[in-house]
């Protein structure tokens, strides 16, 4: 249910056609009175670009597909297009190669890098990326470039849905004139609205179909218009805020609360190491008391924290504080505690190793896992990195897989090529250093993975997403972090 619709329906747009049992459209979506939006969109009687057709623009791509829309991807990049049309992804994300192929082969989901597809499309979302600078300043250049191309095919009736996160004011200051310059005015001509994007990583897919939209209008129409998509389109709750700046901060606070909340967690890990206490313990226990409308919800300690989200929209929201003469502390502090992770896990192997009398110069090192998440094979800013280096430093025999990860993806962790069979890079190790807790390693029996390794090897559980004492009762040597 839209919390928005206030049914203060503007009625003056243009007629709205009667099909055999379906309601057409004649001037595009926007311009069509509420009830017709809802019915057009019911009736998926129009197709949808998406802008940006990357990790985030695959995904809603090939669900909008699946669920029967008409669904146009636009990409600067002909090699991602090229991929699509042929019914692939290189987006590792669970499903996702399936329902691309699938939707490809059905006729509903196509790419191109003609930005005229616009035109044909009433709905146009956004999603082209939006990285850190240098000055942890947030970089929009693919954002204005991609508004000029959409500008210049926009017409009446386009409703355009930004997703890609952003700064507070993007899309009132920096999109909305950009599609004015077309002559066309938002909110009368076209619908403008920002909708956060906040699925994660790994159950992308089920995220998506399943977690509210926040939607922030340039308008009260555009809101309606986009919180009605959302609800047809997905069949998901639209949370509608004020206005586009209030959905664009709500994203940044999501990611804030998230990156800081695990930053208690990490700091609560060390502490109880130090304790040889069981921090999951301590979490579980405390996430059991009621405070105000919900419990407690302190999130999980592991081995860093990446991916293109959380390592970068806490540093937008310190960099707004400095533009705004505030010297904020969370976001700068739930990042530095983040990244001091993968090299406290490095200093838990090498420590167990030397209470074994081992030197890892001597030791065999088996990584696995080097994604920045679980059941995913995207290595954007993944914190595995730091930890890699730190072992290819020590001199120790280094074997890295990733049944996740491509070989090019994993030149960008790594210069130790994959192994990649998991019995090959764990034979005779020294130490097991899990870095995601992918599906397959699980599925990987323990028993076996200690027949492969080195008597009293350590297992250290970076995710903490083994039980300790199965893997003890296996022969291990096992360490959590913060357990
Ligand atoms: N990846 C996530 O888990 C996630 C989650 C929530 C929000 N977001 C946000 O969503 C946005 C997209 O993230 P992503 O992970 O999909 O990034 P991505 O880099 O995988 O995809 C961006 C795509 O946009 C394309 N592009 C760049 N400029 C373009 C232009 N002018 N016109 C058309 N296409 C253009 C790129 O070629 C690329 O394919 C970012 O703002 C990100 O912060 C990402």
């Amino acid at each position: 249910m839209c919390h928005a619709c206030q049914h203060q329906i503007e009625r003056r747009g243009p007629r709205v056609l009667a099909g055999v049992g379906i309601v057409t459209v004649e001037r595009g979506i926007f311009l069509a009175g509420d009830e017709s939006v809802g019915q057009a969109l019911k009736d998926k009687t129009t197709g949808i670009a998406v802008v940006g057709f990357g990790y985030i623009g695959t995904v809603i791509g090939a669900v909008l597909a699946d669920r029967g829309w008409r669904v146009t991807g636009i990409d600067v990049r002909p090699g991602v297009v090229e991929e699509i049309n042929a019914g692939t992804t290189s987006v590792r994300e669970p499903d996702l190669d399936a329902l691309v192929a699938s939707t490809v082969a059905a006729g509903r989901l196509s790419a191109t890098t003609d930005f005229s597809a616009v035109a044909d499309n009433d709905i146009v979302i956004v999603t082209v990326g939006t990285p850190l600078g240098p000055d942890f300043e947030p970089i929009v250049d693919d954002i204005e470039s991609a508004a000029k191309n959409v500008a210049a095919h926009l017409r009446p009736g386009h409703l355009i849905v930004l997703k890609s996160t952003v700064p507070p004011e993007t899309t009132e200051t920096l999109v909305r004139p950009i599609l004015e310059n077309s002559g066309l005015v938002a909110g009368r001509d076209f619908g403008l609205a920002f909708c956060p994007e906040r699925l994660a990583e790994g159950h992308a897919i089920r995220d998506l179909i399943s977690i509210p939209v926040v939607v922030g209008g340039i308008d009260e129409r555009s809101a309606r218009a986009a919180a009605t998509l959302w609800e047809h389109a997905l069949g998901v709750e639209a949370v509608v805020v004020e206005d586009a700046r209030t959905a664009e901060m709500t994203k940044l606070a999501d990611n804030l609360w998230i990156d800081l909340n695990v930053a208690l967690a990490n700091e609560l890990a060390m502490i109880c190491d130090r304790l040889g206490m069981d921090a999951l313990q301590v979490i579980d226990a405390a996430n059991t008391l009621p405070k105000v409308n919900y419990n407690v919800n302190i999130l999980m300690p592991s081995m860093g924290v990446g991916g293109y989200c959380l390592t970068k929209d806490p540093w937008f929201v310190q960099h707004l504080g400095e533009g705004l003469g505030l010297s904020l502390a969370t976001p700068r502090t739930s990042r530095t505690v983040n990244d001091t992770m993968p090299a406290y896990t490095f200093g838990l192997v090498q420590r167990l190793l030397a209470d074994q009398g081992k030197a890892l110069p001597d030791s065999k090192v088996a990584v696995l896992g080097i994604a920045f998440k679980n059941n995913t094979g995207d290595c954007r800013l993944t914190p595995t990195k730091h930890t890699v280096a730190l072992f290819e430093q020590s001199g120790c025999r280094l074997t890295v897989h990733d049944p996740w990860v491509t070989a090019g993806e994993a030149l960008t962790v790594t210069q130790v090529p994959l192994t990649p069979d998991m019995e090959d890079a764990v034979e005779d190790a020294d130490a097991v250093v899990f870095l995601t807790g992918h599906r397959q390693f699980h599925e990987f029996p323990l028993a076996r993975l200690a027949d492969l390794t080195a008597e009293s090897c350590i297992l250290l559980d970076g995710r903490n997403s083994f039980v300790p004492a199965d893997v003890r009762a296996a022969g291990f040597v096992y360490k959590g972090i913060g357990r």
